[in-house]
This record gives structure tokens, C-alpha cells and sequence, in this order.
């Protein structure tokens, strides 16, 4: 039966080093590049964060101006790529339309695929890092039917997007400052998270010497389960679902019964066992965006009965389950006018800084090889073929 080590769902295999992210999942601590998470989403921007994670150290004022420039440089998306989008059925989910589209860059950019070219490789994360938000805001347009934008270049990254996303021709768009904030902080808390499943198949991808959009778009794919990414999505439905706050008990009497595949969404992660710095960020955020936003939506008093009730019960308690990054995201993203279908393209749009970053950490690092997990083998022993009419 082999003798390899068994590890389902690897969650004590280090499949690299990384000098990226860090996590103490026991103290509750996220460090990106040695900076706590909580400094940086109350001092920074996601595109200075972008920048810190792909180079390692944040920007000085001119480093970060020509950080800018380049990404501006790149917001636009082959204009072919509109047909590309075309072909789509009306009601197709954006992740996989995100997904396909991003794949097919590498079929309008070929001048930069040498993986093995540091240009070229930095020249594909710009790319990315500016593509995402104008190709995600064209899912969104396109699944409710509306032309797409241009990106306006004398915005910044995050305002770009929303005016991407929402805006009318002949008609300003807006937007209260406090939801670029909103929407910039829950960028930044997403931006990168270590060998998360979907970062690991970017390197795994990136390990056989795929090119980086091929790479990051088998991340995108990644991500969009429920497990994962999709979470976020699977919150707002569960949020809905349960409807009001007397109907909690039972949601987490269902997410108890092991004959029930219902889980809490938003609850529970792999590394974190006390609690998820991001969550606790987000969840004041929350709070903040809806009062300043004038929004009062019902769903926030069923997730606050829904996090107080899960964290007195034994189940829970036992398990260290405690609410994840992606608890809360979904009532922001839902205040700011997103709606729940585009939740995990949001993820995808931030998580691409962490995604190429960690692609790059990989190319730049001597001595990686192709990623080659072994198994061990459960199947039939060695027999011999029989013919069809002696089976
Ligand atoms: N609701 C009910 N029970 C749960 C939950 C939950 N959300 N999460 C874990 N458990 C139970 C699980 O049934 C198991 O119980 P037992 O030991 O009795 O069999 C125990 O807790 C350990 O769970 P596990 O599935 O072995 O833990 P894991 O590390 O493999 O999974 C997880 C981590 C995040 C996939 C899981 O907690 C989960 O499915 N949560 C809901 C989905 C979710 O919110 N995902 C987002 C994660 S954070 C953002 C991101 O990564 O994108």
C-alpha cells in the first residue's frame, strides 16, 4: 500500500516556504510580509497592499506612484474580449465567466508569457492586478444585460471598479466615500492568505510551468466552492434562508446533526482556532457601513443571533468554530449594492494580488520542482483482462 505519509486534505504538509503571509492560527494573528493585518486595513489601501505583497516591502511615495501608473496603464481589456463574453448564455454565473475570461488572456497577451523572464513576469501580474476588476465588472454588466464601461483611469483602484460596475451613461455615479472604504478594506482582508487551497492549485498549476493567467485562473476556479471562496455566497443564501432571528435555533440544530450535510457557512477554518483576525475586523466594519450607508437590513440581526447562539454551544465550542472572513463579508457587500452572485468575484478580484505574488515567489525561488503528490493505492490487485462475453 506504499509508504508514503498520509495526510487528507494536507493539513500538516508544508508544500513550500513562503516569505508572504504568516498565520498564527492559535493567537489569531495574520501578518502579510510582517505587517498585522489590522495595521493595514486601518492604514493602507489594497493597491499599496498589492505592492507590498508582490515586492515584499511597502512602497515609498514615488515607488508607489509608478506602482499606480502601471496599474492604470493595464485597466483595459482587449476589446475582442467582448466578444469572447458574447458567447455566453444571459444567465451564466460570473465566476465562470471570470474564470474562462481570464484563462483566455493568455491567448490576447502572449508578449509576456516566458515564466522564466523576471519582466515578463512582472509585466503579467500588472496585468492582472489591473485587468480584474474591468473584466469582473463586465460579468456582473453582461449577466443583468447592460453594455460594459470603460475604466476611468482618474479614479482609483476601488472607486474604478464600482464605476465600472454601476455606472449609467450620461448619469454620475454617486458613490458615498464609505463604500470605496468598505469595499477597499474587505479587498485588503482577502488579498492573501498563505497555501489556501486556491493559492496552493496556483502553484501547483505554476509548478508544471504553466503561464501565469492559465495559473490563476485554475485559482479562480479554485475558489469559487463553497468550501472556500464560495462561502461568502453560501452566507447571505443561508442568512435568507433562515430569514429571521427565531428561526435560528434550528439552523444550528440542523448544522449539529451529523445525517444533515447543512453547515453553518462562514463558520469553522482550517488554521484559525480562535478566532479569525479578518473576521472580527469585518464584522465592526459591518456594523459601520450599514449605519453610515442608512441601511438597516434584517440579515444582521439574524447573523448576530446566528454568532451568538453558535458560540455558547457545546458543538461549536468543542470544535473551535468561530465565525470566518467571510461571515459578515456578504451584509457589506449586500449594503454596497453587490449583489450575492458577484460575492465571490469580489474574493477573486483581491485574492489575485496574494495568487501572483505567490506565483512569482515560486518562479523566483531555486530549487522548485513540479508538484507530484503520491497516494496510496486502495484498488483491485494485479488480474487479467477478460474478453467482453466472459465478463
Ligand atoms: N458547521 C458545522 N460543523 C462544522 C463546520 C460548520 N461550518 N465546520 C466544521 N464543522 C465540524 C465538522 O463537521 C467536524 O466535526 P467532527 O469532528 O464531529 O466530524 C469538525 O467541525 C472539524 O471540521 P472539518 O471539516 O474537519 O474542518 P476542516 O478544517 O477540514 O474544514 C472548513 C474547514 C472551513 C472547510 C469548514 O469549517 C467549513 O466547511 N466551513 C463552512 C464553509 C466556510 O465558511 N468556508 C470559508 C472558510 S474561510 C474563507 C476561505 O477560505 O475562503
Amino acid at each position: 500500500t506504499g509508504h508514503f505519509t498520509y495526510d487528507v486534505g494536507y493539513g500538516s504538509t508544508a508544500s513550500t516556504k513562503s516569505a508572504i503571509t504568516y498565520i498564527d492560527g492559535d493567537q489569531g494573528v495574520l501578518l502579510y510580509r510582517g505587517y498585522p493585518i489590522e495595521q493595514l486595513a486601518e492604514k493602507s489601501n489594497f493597491l499599496e497592499v498589492a505592492y507590498l505583497l508582490l515586492n515584499g516591502e511597502l512602497p515609498k511615495q514615488d515607488e508607489f506612484a509608478a506602482f499606480e501608473n502601471q496599474i492604470t496603464h493595464h485597466t483595459m481589456m482587449h476589446e475582442s474580449l467582448k466578444n469572447f463574453f458574447q458567447g455566453f448564455h444571459h444567465d451564466a454565473h460570473p465566476m465562470a465567466m471570470l474564470a474562462a475570461a481570464v484563462a483566455s488572456l493568455s491567448a490576447f497577451y502572449h508578449d509576456d508569457l516566458d515564466v522564466e523572464d523576471p519582466a515578463d513576469r512582472k509585466l503579467a501580474a500588472i496585468r492582472l492586478i489591473a485587468k480584474m476588476p474591468t473584466i469582473a465588472a463586465a460579468c456582473y454588466r453582461y449577466s443583468i444585460g447592460w453594455p460594459f464601461r470603460y475604466p476611468r483611469n482618474n479614479l482609483e483602484y476601488v472607486d474604478r471598479f464600482l464605476h465600472m460596475m454601476f455606472e449609467v451613461p450620461s448619469e454620475p455615479l454617486t458613490m458615498s466615500p464609505v463604500a470605496a472604504k468598505a469595499l477597499d478594506l474587505l479587498f485588503i482582508l482577502h488579498a492573501d492568505h498563505e497555501q489556501n487551497a486556491s493559492t496552493s492549485t496556483v502553484r501547483l498549476v505554476g509548478s508544471t510551468g504553466a503561464n501565469p493567467y492559465a495559473s490563476i485562473a485554475a485559482g479562480i476556479t479554485a475558489l469559487w466552492g463553497p468550501a472556500h471562496g464560495g462561502a461568502n455566497e453560501a452566507v447571505l443564501k443561508m442568512l435568507e434562508e433562515i430569514g429571521t432571528p427565531d428561526k435560528v435555533e434550528t439552523a444550528v440544530k440542523r448544522a449539529k446533526d451529523k445525517n444533515d450535510s447543512f453547515r453553518l457557512m462562514g463558520f469553522g477554518h482550517r488554521v484559525y482556532k480562535n478566532f479569525d483576525p479578518r473576521a472580527k475586523i469585518i464584522r465592526e466594519m459591518c456594523h459601520k457601513v450599514l449605519a453610515e450607508l442608512g441601511v438597516n437590513d434584517p440579515l444582521l440581526d439574524v447573523a448576530m443571533k446566528l454568532e451568538e447562539a453558535a458560540l455558547k454551544d457545546e458543538y461549536f465550542v468543542e470544535r473551535k468554530l468561530y465565525p470566518n472572513v467571510d461571515f459578515y463579508s456578504g451584509i457589506i457587500y449586500k449594503a454596497l449594492g453587490i449583489p450575492t452572485e458577484m460575492f465571490t468575484v469580489m474574493f477573486a478580484i483581491a485574492r489575485t494580488a496574494g495568487w501572483i505574488s505567490h506565483w512569482i515567489e515560486q518562479h523566483e525561488t531555486p530549487g522548485s520542482r513540479i508538484g507530484r503528490p503520491r497516494q496510496i493505492y486502495t484498488g483491485a490487485g494485479v488480474r487479467d483482462y477478460l474478453a467482453s462475453g466472459n465478463r
